[in-house]
């Protein structure tokens, strides 16, 4: 853990608005209108190096990679039902693609370089064009070596909005990050150490929202936000506590829950993660509240103030209905439900999980992990670590039936693990029904921890399945799913 250091640098920004730039770059007028007319939407993201201020005066501007040359890029917003067309230029120096994190679309389009898509080259251009059929909260990055793609900051947000969304006074989103930042504000380049690779995987130094280490955001008594939480860091875990306030969760990695209280009162976004979150402004005209990111124990810090206003807009909750209506979901029939076993090794660990997992007589077995080990391959899943995309299925899924994965963590360390294509209901924990049976495409499994999630397979394709620490992604923990 000694790489898990809290926050250093300062956080006196001011977070202008946070919710800025909904409206993302359309193409010129006449593409656009025709475009428009047939339903379809056009965006334009471009993929380059740019300067960005991450931290605040007297820190320096940050050499960073970004899309339309700001961290993070921009919020991409369209309607339940509509199509969208992106067309993505690659300005970098190396082959990228984009993937749409969470969104169930056509497997050619889901942007995993070699597998489902030629990487864009350098000065290429590809166009992605599918239909948000799920309303809810998504986001897009590369799915190139990620690890230092996303790490530098390729990364946005991707809001499909209901066709009557819950009601609420503002629709707030925040893209949470960490950096590792050097003393002069430059990205520490030790991207894919082996230190970082065999434990928790990158973690920052500095905790960005929405590209900026920020010191407050604005809000009204009386006000009722709905904040949209994504966490693009390749490894920080985030536990935030609302302080004084009740989040209530009207939504996991963009899909509708019935709405409740987090657990233990921390809304927990393991990387890649999302959830919709109803904050009613309760505080006192003209005072502050802490949001304190509680996750890692003796670790805590402050992440942003919740700055209220002197003037209130109303003296209490309004009472507007908090649920948002379903997406086009795929019941899975868990009595006619085919089960696999899924087991997550490797990794730094201590003795006692290194001898159970001989014991455990692994696909692949024992040494060949050990020698895998040696070539920097030190992640499996069902004792096999993947190198590149391009694999044979850990998996041959029926088209139409439903599944249930049984996985385990058989590590000493967290893991969210995320499904390409499906969104899938989170069915037990270590044998335990959970309440809400939320529908999730990553899930955060804790060390040793057992989870079971299901679903219908119904896209056809091959489709990753993978660590979203990025570090562990690719030093291994990722395979195939193929449903033909
Ligand atoms: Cu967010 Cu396979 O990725
Ligand atoms: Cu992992």
């Amino acid at each position: 853990m000694s790489r898990l250091q809290k926050p250093t640098l300062s956080r006196r920004a001011y977070l202008a608005g946070a919710g800025a730039g909904a409206a993302g770059l359309m193409l010129p007028p006449p593409f656009s209108r025709l475009a428009r007319a047939a339903g379809i939407r056009e965006f334009h993201l471009r993929a380059a190096r740019g300067l960005t201020r991450l931290v605040s005066e007297p820190y320096g501007e940050t050499s960073t990679w970004c899309y339309n040359g700001r961290v993070p890029g921009p919020e991409i917003r369209v309607r339940q039902g509509e199509r969208l067309r992106v067309v993505v230029e690659n300005g970098l120096d190396e082959e990228t693609t984009v993937h749409w994190h969470g969104v169930r679309l056509p497997n050619a389009m889901d942007g995993v370089p070699h597998l489902t898509q030629r990487p864009i080259g350098a000065g290429e251009t590809f166009t992605y064009e599918f239909d948000a059929i799920d309303a809810g909260t998504f986001w897009y990055h590369p799915h190139q070596r990620s690890f230092e793609q996303v790490g530098r900051g390729l990364y946005g947000p991707l809001i499909v909005e209901e066709p009557e969304p819950v009601r609420v006074y503002r629709d707030v989103t925040w893209i949470l990050d960490d950096w590792r930042l050097t003393k002069s504000s430059a990205i520490s380049d030790d991207f894919g150490n082996g230190h970082d690779i065999s434990h928790n995987g990158r973690v920052g130094n500095t905790v960005t929202v929405n590209g900026h280490v920020s010191d407050i955001f604005a809000v009204q008594q009386g006000e009722r936000i709905r904040l949209r939480l994504i966490n693009a860091a390749n490894a920080r875990i985030f536990g935030l506590d609302f302080q004084g306030h009740k989040p209530m969760v009207v939504a996991l990695d963009g899909q509708p829950v019935a709405p409740h209280a987090p657990d233990g009162g921390l809304v927990v976004l393991g990387p890649a993660m999302r959830a919709d979150v109803i904050l009613d402004m309760a505080g006192e005209p003209g005072s502050r509240a802490s949001v304190i990111d509680r996750f890692y124990q003796g670790l805590e810090y402050r992440l942003i103030d919740l700055a209220y206003d002197a003037t209130p807009l109303r003296d209490r909750a309004p009472d507007w209905p908090l649920a948002l209506p379903a997406n086009p979901l795929p019941e899975p029939d868990l009595g006619n439900a085919r089960r696999h076993e899924v087991v997550f090794n490797g990794g730094m660990m201590g003795g006692m999980v290194m001898a159970e997992m001989g014991g455990r007589g692994m696909t692949g077995g024992m040494g060949s992990m050990m020698g895998m080990m040696h070539s920097g391959k030190i992640w499996f899943i069902n004792g096999v670590a993947a190198e590149g995309h391009v694999m044979e299925p850990m998996l041959n899924l029926e088209r139409g039936r439903p599944y249930v994965l049984a996985m385990t963590n058989a590590t000493a360390w967290h893991h969210p693990i995320h499904l390409h294509g499906h969104s899938f209901r989170l069915v037990s924990r270590n044998g335990q029904s959970t309440t809400h049976r939320e529908w999730q495409d990553t899930v955060l499994m804790a060390p040793r921890e057992r989870v079971e999630i299901a679903f219908v397979a119904d896209n056809p394709g091959d489709w990753m399945f993978h660590c979203h620490i990025l570090e562990h992604q690719a030093a291994g923990m990722m395979g195939v799913i193929r449903v033909t």
